[in-house]
């Protein structure tokens, strides 16, 4: 059975959710998937995702690895002979939930093979397991997303509480400069003291609000106001780059209601709302900067 987990854009909040504020976040209609089948060779537990040049054993020393070795032990799976074979429609390292996808789908896909229920607390805590160990002080919103899918608002007490929406067209730009979200979590915890009462969190989260009420408004001009200032303070927090910057004026520039990086940022990707009519434009200025964007289409329900 091929098991998937989905990737995620983070609308509002990133980074202030993992101090307890809320974040708006929705899943991409796209992510890993992964398979278990037998490895007829015999010997180690294996995970092959060719689209991310990824080849590694449970035994290697490197990352993927431990994270492997950490969802199998957390879900009592064993190390069983069979090669986890996966695809991914989303990039690594930018910002998408990739890691989170691919702990999802792995976790499913072991627990399918060892003939299990996908219990989605069993996957949630395995998942977390695995995010621990690539992120440290992971907040639990992108395993949250990569598993239910939708759209939502997250809060680290309650989970992630979905609603229905009118679709909602995201223009995604990855930017192609990869980075560490552990390293990007630590550079707000020295910027803020990892405080909750530090006023930077405290607005991130205001617009999570603020932007969310936009969004069931249907009023995107008030959604991308609440992310053009979002963006403005997580560059305070010293989580933009030039190259971020750069490509969310020239979204905003081509007629774009707000734009943002989303995930840790440091690299990784921005995102775009956009009258329909503008969309094209964007894409173009993005691509003339020698970033691929496409559009995702997310939320729906309502
Ligand atoms: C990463 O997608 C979002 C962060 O807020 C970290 C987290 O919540 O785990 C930067």
């Amino acid at each position: 059975m091929t098991c998937i987990g989905l990737g995620k854009i983070i609308l509002l909040g990133e980074h202030a959710v993992v101090y307890g504020f809320p974040a708006l976040a929705a899943a991409l209609d796209r992510g890993v998937t992964m398979a278990a089948v037998p490895t007829p060779a015999g010997g180690s537990l294996r995970l092959d995702i060719p689209a991310w040049s990824l080849k590694i054993l449970a035994s290697d020393d490197h990352p993927v690895s431990r994270a492997l070795l950490a969802i199998t032990d957390s879900l009592g799976v064993g190390r069983p002979t069979v090669t986890l074979v996966g695809d991914a429609q989303i990039p690594h390292s930018a910002g998408l939930g990739s890691s989170a996808a691919l702990a999802v789908a792995v976790s499913r896909a072991m627990l399918s093979h060892a003939k299990r229920k996908l219990d989605a607390k069993e996957i949630a805590a395995a998942a977390s397991a695995s995010e621990a160990l690539m992120h440290g002080r992971a907040s639990g919103v992108d395993v949250a997303l990569a598993q239910a899918g939708g759209i939502g608002v997250y809060r680290k007490a309650t989970g992630l509480r979905s609603f229905a929406s009118a679709p909602l067209r995201v223009l995604v730009g990855p930017s192609g400069a990869p980075r560490t979200t552990s390293a990007m979590v630590d550079k707000v915890a020295d910027a803020t003291s990892a405080s909750p009462d530090d006023k930077r969190l405290r607005a991130l989260g205001a617009l999570t609000d603020t932007g969310t009420n936009a969004l069931l408004a249907k009023d995107l001009a008030g959604l991308g106001a609440s992310m053009n200032k979002a963006h403005e303070i997580l560059a305070g927090l010293g989580v933009s780059t030039d190259q971020l910057d750069s490509l969310c004026d020239a979204a905003r520039s081509t007629g774009a209601h707000g734009a943002k990086l989303t995930g840790a940022g440091g690299g990784g990707a921005v995102i775009a709302i956009a009258p329909r009519e503008r969309e094209n434009a964007i894409l173009t200025e993005w691509k003339n900067a020698g970033v691929t964007g496409f559009v995702a289409t997310v939320g729906g329900g309502a």
